[in-house]
C-alpha cells in the first residue's frame, strides 16, 4: 500500500465553501460581486495571445503596478498565485515540527491548515466582541512561537482594529516572532485607516503585509495576491514559491485592476452602501450584526437552531451562504454583499423565518 507520511494522512482536506447546484447564488466566499475593472479583462484578455510563453518569474508589469499605486518599493513587492500562496510558504519557512503559529479567535482558517502541513502547532489568542485582542495575543506569545497571523480587517467577523493597535502589537512582540497582517480586505477599510502606516511595518525586517486582488478588485478567479517584504523574508519566500505561479493573464489583469483605483474604489463605495442598509435591515429583525469594514457582515442570529433554519431557506431559494460551525459561531452566517436586489431577497427569506 502506498502512504502518505503519517501528519499528511491525519490531515483533513481544507475545507472550502459548499458552492451549491447550478443556478445558485453564492455569498458564501466574498467573492466581488461586482465585475472586475473593464480596463482588467480588456488587458487579461489580450495577453491570453502570450500564453505559448511561460509567466515572467518577476511579475515585472504587475509589481511595478503595485508599487506605483501604493508608493512601494517594488523589489520587496512578491506576488502569490492568491495571498494563500504565499502565507503557505511563509509558514513553511518559519515554522517547523512544534512551533507555535498564532492565530485569533476568528482568524483566516486556511493559516491552521498551513500549519498542519509543517507540524506546526495552531494556537488562538481570544477576541473581545469578535474583535482581535492585542493584548490577548501578547499574553499567548511563548518561547516556542514563531508566527503571529492578525486578519485585519478580519473575516468571518468584518471587524477593524485602528492601526496603532497593529503597531503596538508589533512593539510588543519579541524581535524573533514573525508579524503577517493579512489585509485581504483592507481595500473597504483604507479611506479610514491610512495603508502607509502599515505597509511602512514591513520595512523593519520582522513583518510582512499581505493584500489580494480576489477581493475589491473583483479577480478571484485571477489568483493574484501580493505582499510587502522585508527582503531577507522575501528571499526565504522565493526559494519556496512556484518560481512561475502567476499565469500571463492574470499577471496582466491584475497590474490593470491596480492602475484603474477609480474603478475598485467605486466598488468599496457601492459595497459600503448596500452593506449598511442591509445591516440596519439584519438588526431590525433582531439578528445582532457586527459593524463590517469589508464585503462581507456577519449575522448573528438568537440560536443555532434560527441559523440553521435561515439557512435552509435561504438554500430553498438557491441563495448560499456560509455557516460558521467550523469557527465555533454555530449561531451565525456570514453573507458576501451583492448587488441590492439579491440582498433584498435575502432580506425577505430572513424575514420569513424570523417572524
Ligand atoms: C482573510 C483572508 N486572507 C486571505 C485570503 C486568500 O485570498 P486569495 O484569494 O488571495 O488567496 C482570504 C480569502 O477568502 C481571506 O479571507
Amino acid at each position: 500500500m502506498i502512504r502518505p507520511v503519517p501528519h499528511v494522512g491525519a490531515m483533513a482536506a481544507y475545507a472550502l465553501a459548499d458552492l451549491g447546484g447550478e443556478g445558485t447564488i453564492s455569498l458564501a466566499q466574498n467573492e466581488s460581486a461586482f465585475a472586475a475593472s473593464p480596463a482588467a479583462i480588456a488587458a487579461g484578455r489580450s495577453a491570453m495571445a502570450d500564453l505559448p510563453l511561460y509567466p515572467d518569474p518577476e511579475w515585472p508589469e504587475l509589481r511595478t503596478a503595485i508599487a506605483d499605486v501604493h508608493g512601494l518599493d517594488p523589489a520587496r513587492v512578491l506576488c502569490g498565485a492568491g495571498s494563500m500562496e504565499l502565507i503557505g510558504c511563509l509558514i513553511r519557512a518559519y515554522a517547523g515540527p512544534g512551533d507555535r503559529v498564532l492565530g485569533t479567535d476568528y482568524g483566516y482558517a486556511f493559516v491552521s491548515s498551513a500549519a498542519a502541513q509543517v507540524q506546526a502547532d495552531y494556537v488562538k489568542a481570544r477576541e473581545i466582541d469578535l474583535t482581535v485582542s492585542v493584548d490577548d495575543i501578547l499574553a499567548a506569545i511563548r518561547p516556542k512561537t514563531r508566527i503571529v497571523f492578525v486578519c485585519n480587517p478580519g473575516n468571518p467577523t468584518g471587524t477593524l482594529i485602528p492601526n496603532a493597535e497593529i503597531l503596538r502589537l508589533r512593539d510588543g512582540l519579541p524581535g524573533d516572532v514573525l508579524l503577517v497582517v493579512d489585509q485581504a480586505y483592507a481595500e473597504f477599510s483604507d479611506y479610514a485607516n491610512d495603508p502607509a502606516e502599515i505597509f511602512a511595518l514591513a520595512v523593519r525586517g520582522d513583518t510582512v503585509v499581505m493584500r489580494t486582488f480576489s477581493k475589491a478588485y473583483g479577480l478571484a478567479g485571477a489568483r493574484a495576491g501580493w505582499g510587502y517584504f522585508p527582503p531577507e523574508i522575501a528571499n526565504e519566500v522565493r526559494k519556496l514559491l512556484n518560481p512561475n505561479n502567476i499565469s500571463i493573464a492574470s499577471q496582466t489583469a491584475a497590474a490593470a485592476a491596480m492602475r484603474d483605483q477609480d474603478h475598485m474604489k467605486d466598488v468599496v463605495f457601492r459595497t459600503a452602501g448596500i452593506r449598511g442598509r442591509f445591516a440596519e435591515d439584519c438588526r431590525a429583525l433582531g439578528l445582532t450584526v457586527p459593524e463590517s469594514h469589508t464585503n462581507f457582515v456577519l449575522l448573528r442570529f438568537a440560536s443555532a437552531e434560527d441559523a440553521h433554519r435561515a439557512d435552509a431557506a435561504l438554500r430553498a431559494e438557491n441563495l448560499l451562504m456560509r455557516g460558521m460551525g467550523g469557527y465555533r459561531l454555530a449561531d451565525c452566517l456570514r453573507a458576501t454583499i451583492c448587488e441590492t436586489p439579491v440582498m433584498d431577497r435575502c432580506l425577505a427569506i430572513l424575514k420569513g423565518v424570523l417572524k
